[in-house]
C-alpha cells in the first residue's frame, strides 16, 4: 500500500470569485440585490456608505489594540438583534475571552454565535449549517486553510483566505468582515495586500493614549470614501461621537497665545480642531521643528514663508505645533491657522478666541483657494465662531449667515489682520 496525497484543484483563480461568468447587458443586470441594511451603530453604516451590502467582502484594518475586535463585537450584536444570527469567528481569543468582553460590553448575545475556529474549512462548516446574516472573522491573520502548506499569517493564507471568504460571501450573498493588522509602519504583509481583493476597506485608527478613535474609509466599491466615523473608547466599549468638533474644542482656553481653530474636512465631514503652536529661542545646536498632528513638510514650508516673506526671525527658534485631541490633519487648508498659531506665539499675541482660519499657504506669501469653504464655514458658525480668514480667491459665491468671512490674500495680510483682531490679555507676570 502506498500512500497517496490528493491535493485539491488549486482555486486561486479570482474568475470563481463569480459563478456566472456569461457576458450580460448592463441594462438587465440586477441591480435591486445591492440593499445596504444600517448596521445600527451610525457613524459605522456611515462610513460603509450607508450599511453593509449583501454579499459584500469587509476588512476592517489597524494596529493591535485600537478597537477593532471591540467594534466588531458591538456591530454583531446590534445586527443580531435586528436581523438574526451573527456568527463571530474568533481565531485570536478564546470563547471566555471574547465572553468577558461581551459581559462588559452588556450584550446579552441572543442570536449571536461565537466560534473559536482557526481552520476556514471548519467555520465553512459551521456556516452552511447556521446560515447567518453577518460572519465576522477576527482576525484573517489568524485562519488558514489546510491542504496550503504555509502556516496562518503568511501571505499565501491571507490571500487565498480572504479569496475564498470572497468567494462564499459572494455564493450566500452574506456579507463578512474580517480584521486585519497593520504595524504602525505598515511593514508586516498583513491587510495592504488585500485591498484590492475586498469590497470595502476601513482603517481604525487613533493615538492609543487618546480615548478617540477614528474610522476611515480608504475603499468602498459600494458608496465615497474617505468618509470618516469617530468613536471614544470608554468603560464599556466604544460609544459614537456625533458631535466630534465640540469635544476637540472642549478644552480651549480663551485668548491663549499661539491657539486657533481650523476646519478639516474629514471626508465629507467638517472637523473644527484646535491647532497650537509653541516658540522658543533654540538653547543650542540646530533649531529644532516639531509636528504633532500636521505633515511636517508642511511644518516646514510654513516656518520658511514665515521667516521669507514676512520676515519672522525663526531661524533660532524651536518651533513646535500641535493639534489638540490627537487629531491629524494632512490638508493643505490648515496652513493658514498653523501660520497664525506660529506668528502668535512669536509675537506673543493672542488671536481672537471667536474667529478661525481656513487656506492654504503658497511659496510666495499668498494664500490659496480650498475647497468646500461654505461647509466649513457652516460649521464654524453652527459651533459660535464669529469670523473666519478665508481665501479671498474662495470667498465668491458663497452663502453663509451667523459668521463673517475676512477674505485675504497673502499670508501678510493674514497675520496682520489675525493679530489685530486678538484681544491682548492682561499682564500676570508670573516670571518677573
Ligand atoms: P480590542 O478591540 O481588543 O483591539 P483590537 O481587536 O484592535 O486588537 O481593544 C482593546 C483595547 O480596548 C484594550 O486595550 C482595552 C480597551 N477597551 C476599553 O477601554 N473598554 C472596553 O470596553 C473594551 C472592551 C476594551
Ligand atoms: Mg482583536
Amino acid at each position: 500500500m502506498a500512500e497517496q496525497v490528493v491535493k485539491p484543484i488549486s482555486t486561486n483563480q479570482i474568475s470563481t470569485i463569480f459563478p456566472q461568468s456569461m457576458p450580460m447587458e448592463l441594462s438587465c443586470a440586477d441591480i435591486t440585490a445591492e440593499i445596504c441594511w444600517p448596521v445600527g451603530i451610525a457613524e459605522l453604516s456611515r462610513v460603509l456608505g450607508g450599511g453593509l451590502v449583501p454579499g459584500s467582502l469587509v476588512l476592517v484594518g489597524g494596529e493591535p489594540g485600537i478597537g477593532k475586535s471591540t467594534l466588531l463585537l458591538q456591530t454583531a450584536s446590534q445586527l443580531a438583534q435586528k436581523r438574526g444570527a451573527v456568527v463571530y469567528a474568533s481565531g485570536e481569543e478564546t470563547l471566555h475571552q471574547v465572553n468577558l468582553r461581551a459581559k462588559r460590553l452588556g450584550i446579552s448575545g441572543e442570536k449571536l454565535f461565537l466560534l473559536a475556529e482557526t481552520n476556514l474549512e471548519t467555520i465553512f462548516e459551521r456556516l452552511d449549517r447556521l446560515k447567518p446574516c453577518l460572519v465576522i472573522v477576527d482576525s484573517i491573520q489568524s485562519v488558514f486553510l489546510s491542504e496550503l502548506e504555509t502556516s496562518s499569517g503568511s501571505i499565501t493564507q491571507v490571500r487565498e483566505c480572504t479569496l475564498r471568504l470572497m468567494r462564499w460571501a459572494k455564493q450566500t450573498q452574506t456579507p463578512v468582515i474580517i480584521t486585519g493588522h497593520v504595524t504602525k509602519d505598515g511593514a508586516i504583509a498583513g491587510p495592504r495586500i488585500l485591498e484590492h481583493i475586498v469590497d470595502s476597506v476601513l482603517y481604525f485608527e487613533g493615538e492609543l493614549f487618546s480615548s478617540y478613535r477614528l474610522l476611515r474609509s480608504i475603499k468602498n466599491r459600494f458608496g465615497s470614501t474617505n468618509e470618516v466615523g469617530v468613536f471614544e473608547m470608554k468603560e464599556n466599549g466604544l460609544s459614537e461621537v456625533d458631535n466630534p468638533s465640540q469635544i476637540f474644542l472642549a478644552q480651549r482656553q480663551r485668548d491663549s497665545i499661539g491657539s486657533i481653530v481650523t476646519t478639516a474636512l474629514e471626508g465629507s465631514r467638517p472637523l473644527m480642531v484646535e491647532v497650537q503652536a509653541l516658540t522658543s529661542l533654540t538653547s543650542f545646536g540646530q533649531p529644532r521643528r516639531t509636528a504633532n498632528g500636521v505633515d511636517f513638510g508642511r511644518l516646514l514650508l510654513i516656518t520658511a514663508v514665515l521667516t521669507r516673506r514676512l520676515g519672522l526671525k525663526l531661524s533660532n527658534q524651536d518651533v513646535i505645533v500641535n493639534v489638540t485631541g490627537g487629531i491629524q490633519i494632512n490638508e493643505p487648508a490648515a496652513d493658514m491657522a498653523i501660520a497664525l498659531a506660529i506668528a502668535s506665539s512669536f509675537r506673543d499675541k493672542p488671536l481672537n478666541y471667536e474667529t478661525a482660519a481656513v487656506g492654504e499657504v503658497g511659496l510666495s506669501g499668498e494664500i490659496r483657494a480650498i475647497p468646500q469653504l461654505e461647509r466649513r464655514l457652516n460649521e464654524a458658525a453652527r459651533l459660535g465662531f464669529k469670523k473666519c480668514l478665508v481665501p479671498r480667491s474662495s470667498v465668491k459665491n458663497i452663502n453663509v449667515s451667523n459668521i463673517e468671512p475676512l477674505p485675504v490674500s497673502t499670508l501678510r495680510e493674514a497675520v496682520l489682520l489675525g493679530l489685530a483682531d486678538g484681544k491682548t490679555t492682561p499682564a500676570t507676570n508670573i516670571s518677573e
